[in-house]
């Protein structure tokens, strides 16, 4: 039986990036797919960012993708595109984002030197923080936001970096601000005490503010970066500095059922509706979900390997070319058939993504 996997286009660049990415999914792996609404096309059709049908099909999946969410257009409210993608973050209970960024021989705006050896992975916890904590409000004369930490959720996604920088080059950087905040104190601690169960895997600790700086200084001497829900958001934005575009990051969330899978960038509507928004990022998502969520090493290899040769002949404009979404998408049709056909007579070499 093929197995089910809830697409989430959204919004903006969504539709784009996820019809692309979807079609090389059906190419790697034959899945049943179930098309449901989030963000602002569900506030359009039933005014629920994350609407109960959706939320209904996520127990029949093994996997979920989304595009992206938001745009101006709902900006003002009364709900936001954004509150069904963290909906559904949190009725997934996916609490450990994977956010691997690393040079691509694309043009980047750092020294291409230092770039070069860069290969990165954001461990971001996804299910706490300041984004999740109450009490919150908002009125004309005050607004109040609560950083809530505890040393379980802490502890779970201090493991998944742990275990991920064994797979790598076994070093975590685990990024807080505990110089000021009480929650970062305790995120401090508890990575401390879980690091010792990973004799093997190196642990340094940096603040947040010298943390961006040493990104954009020294790329290539981080290898996991494990931080929280807020931090993560901004270093994984920035950490696209190594590989050129933000619209070729990909990303895996897990937790411990069906994971989402989402590409870093959002639903871009600056470019939106003019086919050339990058679906790198999508497509290197499928790549995580076909290793995460279907143990297919395999084709997840192939599939990136398809995609580093299509960088190398289809640049979408925000990586310096003239190609479209589609021709892009064709050449890594073009790749993958030719890597089946010639993976008879030898095996691919690794890509070497580390993820
Ligand atoms: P953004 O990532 O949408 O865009 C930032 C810049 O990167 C823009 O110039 C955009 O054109 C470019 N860009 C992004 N993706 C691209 C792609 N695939 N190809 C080429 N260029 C690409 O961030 P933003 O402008 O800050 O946010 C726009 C909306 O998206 C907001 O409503 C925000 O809340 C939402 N957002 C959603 C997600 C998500 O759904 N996962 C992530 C980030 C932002
Ligand atoms: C991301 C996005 C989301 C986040 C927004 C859209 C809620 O910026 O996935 O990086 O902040 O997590
Ligand atoms: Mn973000």
């Amino acid at each position: 039986m093929k197995p089910t996997v809830v697409v989430l286009p959204g919004d903006g660049v969504g539709p784009e990036v996820t019809g692309a990415a979807l079609s090389v999914l059906q190419a790697c792996l034959p899945v049943e797919v179930r098309e449901g609404l989030i963000g602002g096309a569900a506030i359009d059709a039933t005014g629920d960012p994350l609407p109960k049908e959706t939320r209904d099909m996520l127990g029949s999946a093994q996997a979920v993708f989304l595009g992206a969410v938001g745009g101006p257009k709902w900006d003002a409210g009364p709900a936001r595109p954004e509150q069904g993608l963290l909906g559904l973050r949190r009725a997934l209970d996916v609490y450990a984002n994977l956010r691997p960024a690393r040079f691509m021989g694309l043009p980047v705006p750092l020294r291409e030197g230092l770039a070069r050896h860069a290969n990165l992975l954001v461990v971001r916890e996804l299910s706490s923080g300041v984004y999740f904590g109450e009490p919150r409000s908002l009125s004309d004369t005050e607004a109040v936001n609560t950083w809530r930490q505890t040393a379980d959720e802490v502890r779970r996604v201090a493991h998944v970096a742990f275990q991920q920088a064994r797979k790598r080059r076994k070093l975590v950087t685990s990024v807080d601000k505990a110089n000021v905040l009480e929650a970062s104190r305790l995120w401090r601690r508890v990575v401390t005490e879980i690091g010792k169960e990973y004799p093997d895997v190196a642990l340094e600790h940096r603040y947040i503010d010298a943390a961006s700086f040493e990104i954009l200084r020294s790329p290539q001497h981080f290898d996991v970066i494990l931080t929280d829900n807020l931090f993560g958001d901004i270093l994984s934005d920035e950490a696209a500095a190594v590989a050129g575009s933000i619209g070729v990051l990909p990303s895996a969330s897990l937790g411990p059922g069906p994971g989402l899978y989402e590409p870093v960038h959002g639903a871009a509507p600056d470019i939106a509706g003019q086919g050339i928004a990058n679906p790198t990022g999508a497509i290197l998502t499928v790549a995580l979900m076909l290793d995460h969520a279907f143990g297919r090493q395999d084709l997840a290899r192939a599939l990136e390997n398809a995609v580093l040769a299509t960088l190398r002949e289809v640049r979408t404009p925000d990586i310096g070319g003239s190609g479209t979404t589609a021709q892009f998408t064709h050449a890594v049709h073009r790749y993958l058939a030719w890597s089946k056909w010639s993976e008879a007579e030898e095996p691919l070499p690794a890509a070497d993504w580390g993820v």
